[in-house]
């Protein structure tokens, strides 16, 4: 694993192969369709793509349900096709980095075909297989999509799967189906990988009980939460995983580890950890209260400053022990934007601003694709037009809840995955030029206003911000205090900025974004000096001691001393 500090320097971007580009006209996303477009991910300065999973799959969900990890499915071409995809970035100077699915795989695995026809054989011990005397399910576990995390099979007995039901929870209690594992992984990284994104990890290691909990719901069920994620003893497993896999290689791993408590951080990212950096999810859905999506806060109903708290502590418990993967947007969010900004105020400006926001944190940044061409969430007329499962099961809930499905869309609009998993817009011309044939999701209707052949001849274009803003973190100074800087926040008097500074070599940059609508005076102890890039020509003007920002002003300046 990667022990220096280089990575720290460099760009990520992530791909949702499905939706990226169609290289063959059949309405899919394909690898190949990658590899035609490295060209424009190395124009905007990407070091390193990772790769929403291209095995083989049923696709139940997203293809986070693999049934062979050693093949591609065929809707995204070949492994020759993987092989090329290698090769051309590499000759590129990008590292692919793939999605790296543990925690369960999927019912079509011929593991799990093999545990289903005999219970005595190896595969079967993969799993978590229980019997009952009763007829119920063993617990009253909820899986992440909704209803009971077990289901039964014909012979009565019953598996685990704390997401879909095609998902089935492999056992790593089990050191065969460890070693079957990390042989795998191994298989991939000799192949010249750049590292992995590692899905639902913090969910390995299951309370050894599985005891029935309270219920927290009418449903009578509880969250499976406090039993799988994170659960003591998970440091031995990720240990193992470590040593017979990463730390053979040179590659860096990203962990999506939501659940890790900060006085944990130092076991996971820290000298000695079992990743190279983690996704911290604690600021990324300020917006859920409640149970499902229509009960959930629109932006500005809960106060920008939460953001900032969350977002502060993050960073600063991180930075006392490792470095961060920062992100604003990925394929199971909602554009940032809806989060963030009302409707009214979604424009390139404000999409500047988010992205001045979090690409400079501390950490190496993710842009999620699209969210450089300053996308905004699609339109959704009927559930018909989504496919995602954990959409369809909050609109399950929304109707059981006694909404119209009139009422029911408008919460799939707002916070579908789906909204980030559309056809990505390269031009003007029919289906925005992601496919010659029929694009497995409605392209955006908004392709006209965002796409990336637009927008590169646009100079004041949110893609070319976003290279602005890369090109700024490659430069040597303010570079190197904005990637390795520490960070410290400013402004903390006004509620409607999110500011910070990072500091290097004795020399402190200043970020500052404004979600304010409307101008902002204010008295910063610190005078602007040169300005390297703003989503303004004039980002603020000096009034004697103050500085008045323009509505949701965002620039990244020099900091000198006061006179
Ligand atoms: C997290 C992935 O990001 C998400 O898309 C998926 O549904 C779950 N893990 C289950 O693999």
């Amino acid at each position: 694993m990667r022990k220096n500090e280089e990575w720290k320097k460099k760009v990520a971007y992530q791909i949702y192969p499905r939706s990226f580009m169609d290289s063959n006209g059949d309405g899919t996303g394909d690898l190949k369709g990658i590899t035609s477009k490295l060209d424009y991910l190395k124009d905007l300065g990407v070091d390193y793509v990772w790769i929403c999973p291209v095995y083989a799959s049923p696709m139940d969900d997203g293809g986070y349900d693999i049934s062979d990890y050693y093949s591609i499915n065929p809707m995204f071409g070949t492994m020759e096709d993987m092989d090329e995809l290698l090769a051309e970035a590499k000759k590129r100077g990008i590292r692919i980095i793939m999605d790296l699915v543990l925690n369960h795989c999927s019912d079509e695995h011929v593991w799990f075909k093999r545990a289903l026809a005999d219970p005595d054989c190896e595969e079967a011990s993969y799993f978590w297989f229980r019997r009952t005397d009763d007829g119920n399910p063993p617990n009253n576990w909820r899986s992440m999509f909704g209803g009971s995390a077990w289901e039964q099979v014909p012979d009565g007995r019953w598996y685990l799967h704390l997401f879909s039901k095609k998902q089935p929870d492999l056992n790593w209690e089990n050191p065969k189906l460890r070693e079957k594992l990390y042989e795998m992984i191994r298989w991939w990284l000799d192949k010249g990988l750049g590292g992995f994104r590692i899905d639902a990890i913090t969910h390995i290691k299951k309370e050894p009980t599985l005891a029935s909990l309270p219920p927290d719901g009418p449903d009578g069920m509880v969250g499976c939460f406090a039993p799988t994620r994170n659960y003591p003893g998970i440091g031995d497993l990720l240990t193992e995983l470590r040593e017979n896999t990463f730390d053979r290689y040179d590659c860096i791993t990203v962990a999506e580890a939501a659940g890790v408590p900060y006085d944990q951080l130092g076991d996971y990212i820290g000298e000695n950890g079992y990743f190279s950096t983690l996704f911290d999810f604690t600021y990324s859905e300020l917006y859920n209260h409640g149970h499902t999506w229509h009960t959930c806060k629109k932006a500005w109903e809960w106060p920008i400053s939460l953001l900032r708290d969350k977002m502060f502590a993050s960073q600063l418990e991180t930075q006392k022990i490792g470095f961060g993967a920062v992100y604003f947007e990925n394929h199971d969010y909602p554009r940032a934007c809806e989060k963030f900004i009302p409707h009214e105020y979604q424009s390139p400006l404000t999409q500047k601003m988010l992205g001045t926001l979090f690409f400079f944190l501390r950490g190496i940044p993710f842009i999620y694709q699209g969210e450089e061409l300053g996308m905004t969430n699609t339109v959704f007329e009927s559930i018909d037009d989504v496919d995602d499962i954990s959409t369809k099961n909050h609109y399950r809930i929304s109707l059981a809840d006694g909404l119209t499905p009139e009422e029911a869309i408008k919460a799939v609009n707002r916070y579908s995955r789906d909204n980030g998993r559309v056809p990505f817009p390269w031009g003007p011309g029919k289906n925005g030029g992601f496919t010659t044939g029929k694009p497995w999701m409605k392209p955006h209707p908004r392709y006209l206003e965002f796409n990336a052949a637009d927008e590169a001849k646009d100079p004041g274009s949110v893609l070319n911000y976003y290279k602005k803003m890369v090109a700024l973190r490659k430069s040597e100074y303010p570079g190197a205090q904005l990637t390795l800087g520490d960070i410290a926040p400013l402004l903390l008097d006004y509620p409607d900025i999110i500011a910070y500074k990072r500091i290097k070599d004795g020399r402190e940059v200043a970020v500052v974004c404004s979600f304010s609508p409307c101008p902002l005076s204010i008295k910063a102890d610190f005078a602007p000096g040169e300005v390297f890039i703003a989503n303004y020509e004039k980002p603020f003007e000096k009034s004697g001691e103050n500085l008045v920002l323009p509505p949701f002003s965002a620039f990244v300046c020099e900091m000198t001393e006061k006179c």
